[in-house]
């Protein structure tokens, strides 16, 4: 290695809170849109920190996704070689899958889900509420909502939803704390097999869930087969689960972090839709791992040149801070009107799953807010601990009080 590679900075950062990650993302950002670092491994790449250079790298085609996944092509987190997963496709085959599966993700589709979604959230603040007075936030509520939503939605047994999320969790926790990549092998091949079942179950006894209506879904004289329905659904698990389950410690975090915020919220649940979206944009949700493109020909961006075949790294929580677009940007601001945060992503990637994220995050502030308890931290902000080393950035635990 030269001793120009060595001096780059290596990305990721060593930090303890993301609150250490954002100030190293502001000193960046002050000085230039798009800067160089090094990545594990020794490759050498982009991180692109302004919000309008983000947005060009998540819209611009000339960055590729599907590059990644060659057998040489540098990561920050484990990319299954060959799979055809839509997060990891390009057109023309993305435009095909995204147009199959997303006519069961619109805002009118995912509305219909609002029911289900209040029941299992009231089940599990009202048994956290009768359990005592002090609970994990992220046990109680942030871990188990989401994993059930998908159970449900992919029609997956009571019975066996234990066991699929043990799963989900081993798969999920690479690279972060406790990771162990054998125990996440094994369980990403319990799970393919798990699903291949499940379909297989849905062809012969079609139900009420999303799996048996993607089974069914024609677009054009064209549909999915077995297995790309397969890694649909485990895309689904993937980048459903421990994002939403980031987002709602974050949510939580932010909310409870100062009484009178919360206490906001509970005297005009009316701010609850704002309030979402601006702890969307305020927090390290998506850490930026798992956007990471690769050039497919030179581009200009932001004052330098791109190479071919450079990867880039469009950090959305630097762009989610950026004082060009977002007035007093280090601030929460709960009424927060004009709020083009990239949380969810932009262009043709842009989150499938995001209007059932913010169900699921509305839903459960509005049936916290509505048993009018008073809830607090339970340990002061600055020593909660974090997993940071994970695509999925969040608090290890969140004690709160009532
Ligand atoms: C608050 C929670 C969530 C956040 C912050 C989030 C964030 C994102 C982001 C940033 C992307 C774009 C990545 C890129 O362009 O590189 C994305 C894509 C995606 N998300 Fe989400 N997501 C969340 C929840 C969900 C849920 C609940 C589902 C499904 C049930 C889901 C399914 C997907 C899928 C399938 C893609 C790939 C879309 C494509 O490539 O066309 N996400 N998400």
């Amino acid at each position: 290695m030269t001793e120009a590679v060595t001096a780059l900075p290596a990305f990721p950062f060593r930090v303890r809170t993301p609150g250490e990650a954002l100030d190293e993302y502001s000193k960046l950002r002050a000085e230039a849109a798009v800067t160089r670092v090094r990545l594990p491994g020794g490759h050498e790449g982009w991180l692109v920190l302004r919000h309008a250079e983000v947005r060009t790298v998540l819209t611009d085609l000339r960055f590729s996704k599907e590059a990644m996944t060659r057998p040489d092509a540098p990561r920050l987190i484990p990319v299954h070689r060959g799979s055809r997963s839509l997060v990891n496709l390009d057109p023309p085959d993305h435009t095909r899958l995204r147009k199959l599966a997303s006519r069961e993700f619109t805002q009118r589709r995912v509305e219909t889900l609002r029911p289900r979604v209040e029941e299992i959230t009231a089940g599990l603040v009202d048994s956290m509420l009768a359990a005592g007075t002090t609970a994990d936030a992220v046990t109680a509520l942030a871990l188990p909502l989401p994993i059930t939503v998908i159970c449900e939605l992919l029609g997956v047994e009571p019975a066996e939803q234990a066991q699929f999320r043990q799963w989900g969790d081993k798969v999920l926790t690479v690279g972060g704390p406790g990771a162990d990549a054998d125990a996440a092998r094994e369980a990403a091949g319990a799970l393919m097999g798990y699903l291949t079942g499940l379909i297989e179950r849905k062809r012969a006894r079609p139900g009420e869930d999303l799996l048996t209506r993607l089974l069914q879904a024609q677009e054009d004289g064209d549909s999915l087969d077995a297995e790309e329905l397969r890694t649909l659904a485990m895309t689904i698990l993937i980048a459903g689960y421990h994002t939403t389950v980031s987002a709602a410690s974050h949510l939580l975090v932010h909310l409870l972090e100062d009484p009178a915020r919360y206490q906001s919220l509970v005297d005009d649940p009316e701010l609850i839709g704002t309030a979402v979206e601006e702890a969307l944009r305020y927090s390290q949700v998506a850490g930026g791992f798992g956007s990471l493109r690769i050039a497919l020909e030179d581009v200009e961006l932001g004052g330098v040149t791109i190479r071919a075949g450079e990867p880039v790294i469009p950090l959305i929580n630097s762009a989610n801070r950026d004082e060009s677009v977002f007035a007093e940007a280090d601030e929460v601001r709960l009424d927060r009107t004009d709020n083009p945060h990239l949380a969810f992503g932009a262009g043709i990637h842009f989150c499938l799953g995001a209007a059932l994220a913010r169900l699921e995050l509305r839903v459960l502030l509005e049936t916290l807010v509505a048993r009018r308890v008073p809830l607090a931290l339970g340990t002061p902000v600055d020593e909660l601990r974090w997993h940071l080393a994970t695509a999925f950035p969040r608090p290890a635990e969140l004690p709160i009080q009532w």
